[in-house]
C-alpha cells in the first residue's frame, strides 16, 4: 500500500509537547480594524509588542493564506527587502524591546469555505478562531499564551450588515456617508487571539438581564434571524439558569456588561465561547416543539451552558498550548454534565453520558486514533477535538472530586480559579491546585493524563461460608495504544456494595481505590455468598469485567438502589443474551423478558430511567463486546430479540403507548420521560410483528405536536419496508423542506435505517437537491450518521466505506476540518473480518494517494492505516 501513498506531499512534521517554549514577543495590545465585505474586506491590524525575555529573534506572526499588503514598524512603512514570508509566516527583524506593528491584509469571507477564520454564512459574516482560525484573518502570533486586550473597529454597508457585534463591551458606533456605518468595541479583559469573535449581519435579537450575585446587570442578547426568534426562548432560559448555577455551585459571577450569543448556520463544531460573544451551531439556539426533539431541547441547554461555563473555565483561564486543550474542554464538560443533571435526573443523564463516552471515547482509546487526554504530538490540532479530550477529560475530572468529596473538590477549584486567573495554564496546574486545595495525593491518579487506553478491571468474588468473609479481588490491565507499549498501573476508584441475596440490601456503598496491578479486598458478615455492584455511579472509566451469573444480574437489575448500577446490570444481561446468540449459544430470554418486565412495571421507577434500562444494547456496543465484529449477525440477533421481546410482552407495550399519551406538550422532566417510554414501547410493538403495528406508528408520526414523537415514529417506520415508511418520510419532507434543521433530520433518519437498502438510499440522498457537502449539519446528517449504523456501513460489499471515502475526498477540498472528522470509521477495520479489513484499507489508501490532500484528513487516514 506504501506505493499508493502521494509521495509529492511531505508529511508535515508532529508538533511536540516537549517542544514547549515560551514566545520570543508578547502582544500585550491589539487595534483591529475591519472595513467588511462579503467578497474582500480590508483587515488593518496594530500589534503593540514587546521582546519577552533577552534574545535576538525577529517577531515571527503567523499567516495562513495571506499577503502582506503594508507592513510598518512604528509608524514607517518597510520596504519589501525589510520582512520575509517563510511558509505563510510574516518575519520582521526588530531591534528595541518594544514596538509597534502595523499590516493590511484583504481576504475574501464569501469564498471561505473551511469555516475557520472571517467566513459568510447565510449572508452573515462570522469568525471562528479556535484553534487556528485567527492566523487566516491577519498576521499574528497565533498560540494561546499570547494574551491582548482588543480594540475592534467595524465598517460596513448599513443596509446589507446593519448588526455589528465583537467581544466585550460595545463603546462608540455612527454613521458615514454612502450608506455605511462603523461600530466599535474594546474587551478588557487580556485573551488569547482564538477567542476572539465578529459578526456583521441582519440579526433580530432576543434581550434579557442577568443581575449578578454580586448586583450587576448583565444584558443578555441572542441574535438570529428575524422569522428564528421565536425560537430562542429555551436558548436564553438556558442561558440564565447557566449563570445562576455557576454563581451558586462554583462561586463564579459574569464580569462584562453584555453577553451575546448568535447562531449560524454553517459551523465546523456545536458552538465556540468567544468572550462575550459566543457563536453557535443554530442547532444548539433553535428550538420550539414542532421543530426540536427532546434531545435537541438537552443538547441547546447542555451547550449553552458549555460554553457560558467555558468564561471561567476556558477564557479567565486559558490554556499554555495546545495539548493542554482537556484542561477547558474536560472540566467543562464536567461543568455542563452536573449542570444539566440539576435541571434534570442525575440517574439519566449519567446514564446517558456513560453510553455516549462508551460509543465514542472508548471506540477511539482502542484504535489506530487513541491518545492520552493529554496528547504527546499532534499534525493538526483541529484533529484532537476528540471524544477522549472532551468526554474522557470531563472523566478524570469527575473521578477527582469524587476523590476529594465536595468540599474539597470546591476548595480546590476556588484556588485553580483565583491562582490561575489571567493565566494561560496546564493541566498540571490543575491537578496541583486539586492536590493543594483537596489535601490529597495524586501522583498516580496523573497517570490519567498521560496514558491512552481503557483500562479493563476483572473482578472476583470468594465467599467463605465458614467465617463470613467475602473477597473481592480486583486485577487491571491496560492494552498497549500507538506508541505506548508498556502501561504501569493506574489509580482506579471503584465504587462497590455488596448485596445479601435474601435481604435484597447492602450495608453501604464504599469507594475502593485499586493502585496495585492486582489488589483483594475483604468484607466482612455475609453467612451467604453476597452479590457485587461495582463501578456504581460509573466511578471510573474503566471496563469491568465480572464472573456474575445472568441470576446475578436478574437480581440487581431488580434491586440495586444505585440507578446506574442498576441501568448496567440489565444491559450485561441483554449483552450476555445476545453475544451469546452471535456466537450461536441459546441463553435463558426468558430471564430477559422477566427483567424488562420487572422495570417496566415498577410503578415507584423514573419512566427515563425505565426506557434507558428497558432498550437494548446498541448494535455497535454489541459489537465492542466481540473478538471479531460480526455486523450481520448482530443485526439478526439484536432484531430478532427485540421482536420476541415485543411479542412476549405485547400486551404491556400497548399499554404504555397508550397510557404516556400526554393531553398537551410540556417540557417538564415527566413530560419527556414519558415521551421516552412511548417511543421505546413504539418500538418494541412494531418489532412484536403485530398486524396494526405500523398503523398506529403512523398513527403517531401524523398526529404527534411535537418532533419527539413524529420523529421517532418516523425512525421506526424507516427500519421497516411499509406503505407507510414511504408516505411517512414523503410527508415529512414536504412539510419541513424549507426547514434546513429539521430537513437534516430527514436524512440523518434514513442514514441510521436498519434497512438492507440503506446503502443504495444513502447513495441517491447524496444526489438530492437539497444534499450539500458545503453545510456541515447536512454532511453529517448524511455522512456521520451513515458511519454510525454499524450494519449498513459495514456491508459485505464494501459500498458502504467507497461511498464514505468519496465523501471524505469531495469535502477535502471544501472544508478538511469536517472531512477529517468522517475518517475515524474507517480505521476500525482491525475489530472486523479480513475482508472487510482489507476492503477498509483500501478505502484509506486511495484517500492518502489523493494530491492535494489536506493536512487534516492526512494525519487521521495515515494514522488509521498504520
Ligand atoms: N471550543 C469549542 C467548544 O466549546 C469547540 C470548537 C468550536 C472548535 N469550533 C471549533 C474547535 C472549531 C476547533 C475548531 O467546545
Ligand atoms: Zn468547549
Amino acid at each position: 500500500m506504501a506505493d499508493m501513498h502521494n509521495s509529492d506531499v511531505p508529511t508535515p512534521a508532529p508538533i511536540r509537547r516537549v517542544d514547549y517554549r515560551p514566545p520570543d514577543w508578547l502582544v500585550p495590545d491589539i487595534a483591529l480594524d475591519f472595513d467588511l465585505d462579503p467578497a474582500a474586506t480590508q483587515v488593518r491590524a496594530s500589534l503593540s509588542v514587546t521582546r519577552n525575555g533577552v534574545h535576538d529573534r525577529p517577531l515571527r506572526l503567523d499567516g495562513d493564506g495571506l499577503v502582506p499588503l503594508r507592513v510598518s514598524v512604528d509608524g514607517r512603512e518597510l520596504t519589501q527587502a525589510e520582512w520575509t514570508m517563510e511558509a505563510g509566516t510574516l518575519v520582521i527583524p526588530l531591534t528595541g524591546e518594544a514596538h509597534e506593528i502595523d499590516t493590511l491584509v484583504e481576504i475574501a469571507p464569501e469564498g471561505n469555505s473551511k469555516l475557520m477564520g472571517l467566513y459568510a454564512s447565510g449572508g452573515l459574516l462570522c469568525t471562528q478562531c479556535e484553534a487556528e482560525g485567527f492566523r487566516r484573518i491577519t498576521f499574528f502570533p497565533d498560540r494561546p499564551d499570547i494574551l491582548s486586550r482588543y480594540r475592534v473597529r467595524m465598517t460596513a454597508d448599513k443596509a446589507r450588515l446593519p448588526i455589528l457585534l465583537s467581544n466585550g463591551d460595545p463603546v462608540a458606533a455612527g454613521d458615514l456617508p454612502g450608506g455605511r456605518h462603523w461600530a466599535e468595541w474594546r474587551d478588557p479583559f487580556p485573551k488569547p487571539c482564538y477567542l476572539f469573535a465578529l459578526v456583521a449581519g441582519d440579526l433580530a435579537c432576543n434581550a434579557d438581564r442577568f443581575v449578578t450575585m454580586s448586583g450587576r446587570e448583565v444584558a443578555l442578547g441572542i441574535w438570529v434571524k428575524a422569522s428564528d426568534l421565536p425560537r430562542t426562548a429555551h436558548a436564553m432560559k438556558a442561558l440564565k439558569a447557566a449563570m445562576a448555577w455557576d454563581e451558586r455551585v462554583y462561586g463564579r459571577e459574569y464580569d462584562l456588561d453584555v453577553f451575546n450569543i448568535v447562531a449560524v448556520a454553517d459551523f465546523n463544531f456545536g458552538a465556540m465561547e468567544n468572550k462575550g460573544l459566543n457563536i453557535f451551531n443554530s442547532r444548539y439556539i433553535l428550538a420550539d416543539p414542532e421543530t426540536a426533539t427532546d434531545i435537541d431541547y438537552d443538547g441547546v441547554e447542555g451547550v449553552v451552558a458549555h460554553e457560558y461555563f467555558h468564561n471561567w473555565s476556558g477564557n479567565r483561564v486559558t490554556c499554555r498550548d495546545w495539548f493542554q486543550l482537556s484542561l477547558k474542554e474536560g472540566f467543562t464538560v464536567f461543568r455542563d454534565q452536573n449542570f444539566s443533571a440539576d435541571m434534570g435526573s442525575h440517574a439519566v443523564k449519567r446514564i446517558e453520558d456513560v453510553r455516549i463516552l462508551r460509543a465514542g471515547q472508548f471506540q477511539e482509546d482502542s484504535g489506530p486514533l487513541a491518545h492520552p487526554v493529554r496528547p504527546e504530538s499532534y499534525m493538526e490540532i483541529s484533529n484532537f477535538y476528540t471524544a477522549t479530550i472532551y468526554n474522557k477529560g470531563a472523566e478524570l475530572i469527575r473521578m477527582m472530586a469524587l476523590m476529594l468529596g465536595p468540599e474539597r473538590f470546591r476548595a480546590g477549584t476556588d484556588l485553580y480559579f483565583e491562582r490561575h486567573d489571567g493565566d494561560a495554564a496546564t493541566c498540571e496546574d490543575f491537578v496541583a491546585c486539586m492536590e493543594e486545595g483537596g489535601d490529597i495525593d495524586l501522583t498516580q491518579f496523573r497517570l490519567w493524563y498521560a496514558q491512552a487506553g481503557t483500562p479493563h478491571v476483572k473482578a472476583t468474588l470468594a465467599h467463605d461460608g465458614t467465617t463470613g468473609i467475602a473477597e473481592l479481588t480486583l486485577e487491571q490491565s491496560l492494552a498497549a495504544t500507538p506508541g505506548q507499549p508498556d502501561k504501569a498501573p493506574m489509580a482506579i476508584p471503584l465504587r462497590v456494595a455488596l448485596f445479601d441475596p435474601v435481604r435484597r440490601s447492602h450495608g453501604g456503598d464504599t469507594m475502593l481505590m485499586l493502585t496495585e496491578p492486582v489488589q483483594t479486598f475483604a468484607f466482612e458478615g455475609f453467612a451467604a455468598p453476597p452479590i457485587l455492584s461495582i463501578n456504581r455511579g460509573f466511578s471510573a472509566p474503566v471496563i469491568v469485567d465480572t464472573d456474575r451469573s445472568q441470576g446475578d444480574l436478574a437480581f440487581l437489575s431488580a434491586h440495586d438502589d444505585d440507578p446506574f448500577a442498576r441501568y448496567e446490570a440489565m444491559q450485561q444481561l441483554m449483552v450476555h443474551m445476545l453475544v451469546g446468540a452471535v456466537a450461536g449459544q441459546a441463553g435463558d430470554e426468558a430471564a430477559v423478558i422477566a427483567a424488562i418486565r420487572h422495570v417496566a412495571t415498577d410503578p415507584m421507577l423514573d419512566p427515563a430511567f425505565v426506557a434507558e434500562a428497558i432498550r437494548l444494547p446498541s448494535e455497535a456496543y454489541l459489537g465492542d463486546q466481540m473478538p471479531v465484529v460480526d455486523p450481520d449477525a448482530i443485526h439478526a440477533a439484536r432484531e430478532g430479540l427485540q421482536a420476541r421481546i415485543g411479542a412476549a410482552l405485547e400486551p404491556l407495550w400497548r399499554d404504555i403507548h397508550a397510557r404516556t399519551r400526554a393531553g398537551s406538550f410540556a417540557l417538564t422532566p415527566a413530560a419527556k420521560g414519558a415521551r421516552k417510554l412511548r417511543n421505546t414501547a413504539l418500538a418494541y410493538l412494531v418489532a412484536s410483528g403485530a398486524t396494526d403495528g405500523d398503523a398506529i406508528a403512523f398513527a403517531q408520526f401524523d398526529r404527534a405536536d411535537n418532533m419527539t414523537e413524529r420523529q421517532a415514529a418516523l425512525a421506526i417506520l424507516a427500519n421497516g419496508d411499509s406503505d407507510e415508511r414511504v408516505a411517512a418520510l414523503d410527508i415529512f419532507y414536504n412539510r419541513y423542506a424549507n426547514d434546513p434543521l429539521v430537513l437534516d433530520k430527514w436524512f440523518q433518519t434514513q442514514a441510521l435505517a436498519g434497512h438492507p437498502d440503506t446503502v443504495a438510499q444513502v447513495e441517491e440522498l447524496a444526489r438530492h437537491k437539497d444534499f450539500t457537502l458545503a453545510n456541515p449539519n447536512r454532511a453529517r446528517a448524511l455522512y456521520s450518521a451513515f458511519a454510525a449504523n454499524q450494519w449498513a456501513f459495514h456491508h459485505a460489499s464494501g459500498e458502504g466505506y467507497r461511498l464514505v471515502a468519496d465523501a471524505i475526498i469531495a469535502l477535502d477540498r471544501l472544508n478538511p476540518q469536517t472531512a477529517a472528522r468522517l475518517v475515524p470509521p474507517l480505521g476500525r477495520w482491525q475489530r472486523f473480518d479480513a475482508m472487510r479489513a482489507e476492503k477498509m484499507r483500501t478505502q484509506l489508501a486511495r484517500i492518502l494517494a489523493q494530491p492535494g490532500l489536506s493536512r487534516d484528513v492526512t494525519e487521521q487516514a495515515g494514522k488509521s492505516l498504520e
